[in-house]
């Protein structure tokens, strides 16, 4: 885009017109100035059994475009990834560190030092955020974080402070959207409060943040309005549906997001704090692991949200608001937590191999070229592990089903899900090879007391991948640690030889 700019230019402003070139050239530094930080940024969790080369993966990240990245830690490998990518990053101290980061500040210190500081040079990672905690008074946590929360935050902001940083580099706390409400005698964002039992510790957090020019954090889900509600009405948790709205005042609300997230801006006015900046942490969609979750689905909310941000409007309590959002997420995560529901393990807008699961246009310009998968990735044999269809005694296959889906990831099986369509026999290979494949495509994990076979046909349907797994990646050392064995063997051997001979 800048190559046509610089050469459009040069046909139509000749020689001589240097003001105007200036002038051009500033106009469009200023451009991709403010462009830049209005895109959408995305989510990287790395709950997966088999994870792609994070060099790879930043490499795609820039090439589609996401130009920043929310972390869950501040996992060493990929930050040495992001070295140099401009990629603006926010880290995370997850919530297992909560209680030691609030009670020794010393601890903060050193993790500032070694997670943020060290990375912080020019040319370095573009580190703007620290993530203190995780949703950490989602309502299933029982108020185990409550105690602890602020004064970790404090002693993170103190050791940024030191650090020289905290004028570029902001503390917040990631909430869940549970944290605040409205009544169900007025289901509207003007009635909006943060949930009782951690009202004065959400206040109390709000005003520190709002000392430390520091945003709100919050993640938002329509998809988990709709799948919790059955009477939800589906198009009102997109944004192009228009048979449904919501009038508060002079407000007309025809998506949930929007409503939701006024709902927190009117419980921030009420605590005199209406004007601080939200950062909306994550929002996305599944594409499998419930009838709501699949791929049309997934690219029709992600696409009308990434429009909805680029467009500028803002919600109507925040005419005209930049909105800055991260998506939920990357990469598909097969060791998730399903407690929540199978749809867990598939947020990705990535497949778990980095392929791009749908068309999702991520600037706007209506090209629809598509996403760029992440490239140079490598998988093991194209083998399968399934249904021996010569076994007789099938009594024990209900167990083995059972404890290869234990073991590994059937979350495609259920309900709506995409294979849900099988039937017994194919349940059963669907089972087997993905515990075959978890396990690295081990002849012994195909086995099922003869129940299970390796075939080099493929069983996937138009509906129902049967994946391959990726080759583990293992670090470069690994590989020159061999090699330098191998040398100093083949050293070893000459010598020996030289002094025989
Ligand atoms: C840096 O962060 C990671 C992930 O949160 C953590 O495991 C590590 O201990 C931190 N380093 C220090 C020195 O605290
Ligand atoms: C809303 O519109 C969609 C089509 O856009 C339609 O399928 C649906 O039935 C409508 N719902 C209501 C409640 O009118
Ligand atoms: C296959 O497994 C899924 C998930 O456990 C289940 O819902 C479905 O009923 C099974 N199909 C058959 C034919 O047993």
């Amino acid at each position: 885009m800048k190559l046509e700019i610089r050469k459009q230019k040069r046909y139509q402003i000749g020689r001589g017109s240097k003001f105007l070139y200036d002038s051009l050239l500033i106009l469009v530094i200023l451009f991709f100035l403010v462009w830049r930080g209005v895109g959408v940024g995305v989510n990287w969790g790395t709950m997966a059994s088999h994870q792609l080369p994070p060099e790879r993966v930043v490499e795609m990240m820039r090439e589609n475009g996401f130009d920043k990245v929310k972390l869950f830690e501040a996992d060493e490998r990929i930050l040495r990834a992001l070295i140099g990518s401009e990629i603006e990053v926010m880290v995370a101290v997850p919530n297992y560190m909560l209680q030691q980061m609030s009670e020794d500040p010393d601890f903060a210190v050193a993790w500032v030092d070694a997670n943020v500081t060290s990375y912080s040079y020019h040319g370095g990672v573009n580190i703007r955020y620290v993530a203190v905690g995780n949703e950490p008074f989602l309502r299933t946590y029982t108020n185990t974080y409550l105690p602890f929360t602020l004064p970790a935050l404090k002693n993170i902001q103190s050791a940024l402070d030191r650090a020289g940083l905290s004028p570029h580099v902001k503390a917040t706390v990631p909430f869940n959207a549970d944290i605040y409400f409205s009544p169900d005698s007025a289901p509207f964002p003007s009635a909006a409060d943060f949930r009782p039992d951690i009202r004065d510790a959400t206040i109390e957090i709000v005003h520190f943040l709002r000392s430390n020019a520091s945003p709100f954090t919050v993640n938002i889900y329509p998809f988990l309005s709709l799948y919790s509600n059955p009477f939800f009405p589906f198009d009102f948790a997109f944004f192009d549906g228009d048979n449904k709205s919501i009038r508060d005042g002079d407000f007309v609300y025809t998506n949930v997001f929007d409503a939701n997230l006024d709902t927190l801006v009117w419980a921030l006015r009420k605590i005199g704090c209406g004007d601080m900046e939200i950062v909306v942490g994550e929002v996305g969609w599944p594409t499998n692991g419930d009838e709501h979750a699949n791929l049309e689905n997934a690219r029709r909310f992600n696409q009308g949200l990434i429009r909805h941000v680029l467009s500028g409007d803002g919600t109507p309590a925040r005419k005209g608001n930049r909105m800055d959002v991260y998506l939920f997420s990357l990469i598909d995560e097969n060791l998730k937590s399903i407690e929540p529901g199978c749809f867990e393990r598939h947020w990705g807008i990535f497949e778990f191999d980095g392929k791009p699961k749908y068309e999702l246009d991520l600037k706007g310009s209506q090209e629809n070229k598509g996403l760029v998968p992440v490239e140079g990735v490598q998988y093991m044999f194209k083998r399968w592990c399934v249904l021996n269809p010569h076994a007789h005694n099938l009594q024990d296959l209900p167990k083995s089903i059972d404890y290869a889906c234990t073991m590994s990831d059937c979350t495609a099986l259920g309900y709506g899900s995409s294979c849900n369509h099988l039937g017994v026999q194919g349940n059963a290979s669907y089972a087997f090879n993905m515990y075959y494949q978890l396990q690295d495509q081990d002849s012994w994990d195909c086995d099922f007391s003869g129940l299970a076979t390796v075939t080099h046909e493929d069983p996937s349907d138009d509906k129902c991948r049967f994946p391959v797994m990726i080759a583990r990646h293992r670090p470069v050392v690994f590989h020159t640690t061999i090699l330098g064995i191998l040398i100093a063997v083949l050293e070893g051997c000459i010598v020996f030889l030289l002094l025989v001979s």
